[in-house]
């Protein structure tokens, strides 16, 4: 029987009933099903239905060309890769396909090692260039900060850039990866920084002062802690006379911000105490002609926590609907509260920002015209243990990935020793329809390890999720690359 007379659509139909694999199978059956299977219009529908619709990345994708002019065979390979690295990254215990290690050169005297302190991904670019930050302290003290550029297309990776200085207080990756400028520090004057194609990181604008804190760099703005009367502050570097600070009066509280979101009309703060919104409108919109005085803008909304958040980060989801509907992403939070006793608080949560539908974003954002649904809603909380001093720390990844730092090690070490590198797809909560129930739903486990640490010297994380690639930071300078894809 001939069964490929049937029209094409019958089996796109049919083609979504089965594994790639199975696929790939039918390919090895006739002439018909491999001429079938190599068809452009059988792998734009599977790339769309399995990789782009699931919100799956795909690595070593080509930004320059449109998915519309790509060939079957580049669909096919897109459509192979993603899943290949999903499957893997999700897996119980991934095994890296490449795991390099950049060791810090110790000091002439031999003795000291300048701890990572700060560890960033540049986005955009293939995952290929890492900031890291080291401290180095003898005798108690920093006596040096020094922020690295290395390029890991490179085998072993090299540095392409070092600043150093004796004061150091934030480091900011821009958040917007098409931007001239990528990144901002603190040390002690505000500098902006662009890099060439070598990786060499060129200033380009210094701002003299302040006894401030950096929090966040997107596309031109910046925002920073102000001084200890609660308030942020917001810049734009190309106008810096347009500053203004961003304060609460509801809750006016020290330098603690774990985390900001820069959109162009609003901007989120993740705080130790609150969750705040704030209306940008007045700050995109200033006349630097006028002279005006500085402004201050107030939180249009805010959540109190019921805890004080200990530490935790905020990241808008890439996401294929809400881009095709031209609307604003899902923003997840992973969160660890902390406890009034000395010791810490053995699980994360996730906590997570629904799109509010009625939103009007001709309209300036206020309490009646919010971007997102208030309160944000507690979805689920995750085991990760952690012993009494023990460092942790934790990233999101765009695609949902949290990964962390913990020390749940008992099967495998002596008690009290060891760390592990846990990761939880987020996206497996089971009913994404719930939002806006604020009951704790589940606590679940961490469902990848994807490394372990019996000398306890972890102590910063980087993740890119499209490329597969996570790094670690430790206390003794040494960077550890691990690559999924
Ligand atoms: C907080 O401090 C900043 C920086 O000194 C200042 O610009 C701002 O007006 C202050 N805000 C309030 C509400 O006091
Ligand atoms: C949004 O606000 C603008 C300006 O007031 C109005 O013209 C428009 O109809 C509103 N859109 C919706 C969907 O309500």
């Amino acid at each position: 029987m001939n069964t490929v007379t049937l029209p094409l659509e019958i089996f796109l139909h049919i083609f979504l009933y089965l594994s790639i694999e199975d696929i790939l199978a039918l390919r090895q059956t006739c002439k018909d099903f491999q001429a079938m299977t190599q068809s452009r219009s059988v792998w734009s529908l599977l790339y769309q239905t399995y990789v782009l619709e699931q919100d799956i990345p795909t690595p070593q994708i080509s930004n320059e060309r449109p998915i519309e002019s790509m060939a079957a065979h580049d669909l096919e390979g897109m459509t192979i890769r993603s899943l290949r690295l999903r499957n893997k990254w999700t897996s119980a215990f991934p095994l890296a396909a490449r795991k390099t290690t950049i060791m810090s050169q110790p000091t002439t005297d031999g003795n000291h090692l300048p701890r990572v302190i700060g560890l960033h991904l540049l986005p955009g670019h293939g995952a290929r260039w890492l900031i890291s930050v080291h401290a180095l302290h003898i005798g108690g003290q920093v006596v040096v900060f020094t922020v690295r550029n290395w390029d890991l297309l490179a085998n072993p990776p090299i540095q392409t850039s070092c600043l150093t200085s004796h004061a150091f207080s934030g480091l900011a990756i821009n958040a917007q990866a098409e931007q001239p400028f990528v990144l901002a520090v603190q040390r002690p004057h505000l500098e902006i920084y662009s890099m060439d194609a070598e990786g060499i990181l060129e200033l380009e604008k210094t701002f003299p002062d302040h006894r401030r804190r950096l929090l966040a760099f997107a596309g031109s703005t910046v925002v920073f802690t102000a001084n200890n009367n609660g308030s942020l502050g917001i810049m734009n570097v190309d106008d810096p006379a347009t500053e203004a600070s961003l304060f609460n009066p509801a809750n006016p509280q020290p330098d603690e911000c774990h985390s900001v979101f820069v959109h162009a009309d609003f901007l989120m703060a993740l705080r130790g105490k609150t969750f705040e919104i704030y209306d940008l409108f007045i700050f995109r919109n200033a006349d630097p002609e006028l002279g005006e005085p500085q402004r201050t803008l107030e939180a249009v909304a805010c959540h109190k926590w019921q805890w004080r958040l200990d530490s935790g980060c905020l990241v808008p989801q890439v996401s294929h609907s809400a881009a095709r509907h031209n609307s604003l992403p899902p923003i997840y939070i992973l969160a660890r509260f902390g406890s009034w006793f000395p010791w810490p608080v053995n699980i994360l949560h996730h906590i997570q920002l629904a799109p509010n539908p009625a939103y009007n974003n001709s309209l300036v954002v206020s309490q009646t015209n919010l971007p997102y649904i208030m309160p944000p809603a507690i979805i689920q909380t995750i085991a990760s243990p952690i012993r009494l001093f023990s460092i942790t720390h934790m990233v999101l990844g765009q695609y949902g990935s949290a990964v962390w730092i913990d020390t749940h090690t008992e099967d495998y070490y002596a008690p009290d020793c060891g760390q592990r590198l846990a990761g939880y797809c987020l996206k497996h909560f089971p009913d994404d329809s719930d939002i806006g129930a604020s009951e704790i739903q589940q606590t679940t486990v961490a469902s990848t390890m994807f490394d372990l640490n019996e000398q306890d010297t972890w102590v910063r994380l980087a993740i890119d999720e499209a490329e597969g690639r996570l790094v670690t930071g430790h206390s003794n300078g040494k960077i550890t690359i691990y690559d999924y894809a």
